[in-house]
């Protein structure tokens, strides 16, 4: 396996793949892997000849106060796992040689980064796209893996390359969870055993949303209810949001049918935001 870190070599690289009719398959990531990432690899391996697994912690979608400082980082680690996930290329850039003195473009997709985390974090979807498309050029990836778990990031990509005509196929892959239903993510590296506990109560709204849907309560004000009551009775816990959307547009909804996601984000001791999402009446995407 290699590493790169300059963008130029990266795209020589791939250049030089897809100029023996190889196809590349990118795996964008911030690091310190965990199965999710890990079984991204894997559907990327089964999608294209050569993978590239991104690293790297992009400072531009993190917003003041938020944790791009603390966030954890361990590129060896990283790079041990990818390597046994049969990972070709690591690519990992330097921040300066991705926004280098002088950088002043911003890609910003429109409506549909307005909700949801995009409500509460302002920019982070500009961020996201900006850095996307980015690598999307340098390692001319024919084909993208990103993770349900991060819903709505993977509707801003769709919509991104749709729009701006790209040719790159881009997989949604499902949602990995620890064996107690905790969708796997980095950040729960912050958590001390309590707060691991609470955290369970996203999975468990979604369940508990799901088998009220399932039941006949189709009121997305009532099942909100439910919910927020749910997850408010662990202490240490604030709703950021609790959204029923259609899966398509994440525009809100007030009754519930087969195209509706319930996204949570929560924030554990002001310290963690965690989100989740499932949809709600059909198995697939099923928390
Ligand atoms: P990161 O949080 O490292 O996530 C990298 C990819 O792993 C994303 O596509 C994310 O949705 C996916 N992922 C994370 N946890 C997952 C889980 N439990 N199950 C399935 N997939 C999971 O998302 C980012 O990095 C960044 O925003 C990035 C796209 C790299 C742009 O900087």
């Amino acid at each position: 396996m290699r590493v790169i870190h300059s963008p130029a070599e990266m795209t020589a690289w791939s250049r030089e793949q897809q100029a023996s009719g190889l196809k590349v398959a990118l795996v964008p990531t911030m690091g310190y892997f965990h199965d999710g990432h890990l079984s991204l690899m894997r559907a990327a391996a089964g999608m294209a000849d050569k993978v590239v697994v991104s690293l790297f912690v992009n400072p531009i979608q993190f917003g003041p106060g938020e944790d791009l400082e603390s966030y954890p980082r361990y590129m060896d680690r990283d790079c041990r796992l990818a390597e046994q996930e049969g990972v070709n290329v690591v690519f990992a850039p330097h921040s300066s040689e991705m926004y280098p003195d002088g950088f002043q473009t911003t890609v910003s997709v429109g409506r549909i980064t307005r909700h949801l985390c995009g409500r509460s974090r302002p920019g982070h979807f500009d961020g996201v796209a900006t850095v996307v498309t980015k690598l999307f050029h340098i390692t001319r990836a024919n084909a993208a893996v990103f993770g349900e778990k991060d819903y709505q990031q993977l509707a801003v990509i769709r919509r991104l390359v749709v729009d701006l005509d790209m040719d790159v196929a881009v997989h949604g892959h499902p949602i990995v969870r620890e064996a107690d239903g905790l969708a796997m993510s980095s950040r729960n590296s912050y958590l001390d055993r309590d707060e691991r506990q609470t955290a369970l109560c996203l999975y468990e709204s979604l369940a508990l949303a799901r088998r009220a849907a399932a039941s006949g309560v189709l009121e997305a004000g009532e099942l909100a209810s439910r919910v927020r009551e749910h997850i408010l009775s662990r202490s240490g816990t604030e709703i950021d949001y609790v959204s029923f959307v259609d899966y398509r547009t994440l525009e809100p909804v007030d009754r519930i049918d087969a195209n509706t996601l319930l996204a949570l984000a929560v924030k554990i001791n002001s310290k963690v935001r965690l989100i989740d999402n499932s949809l709600l009446l059909t198995e697939e995407g099923a928390a």
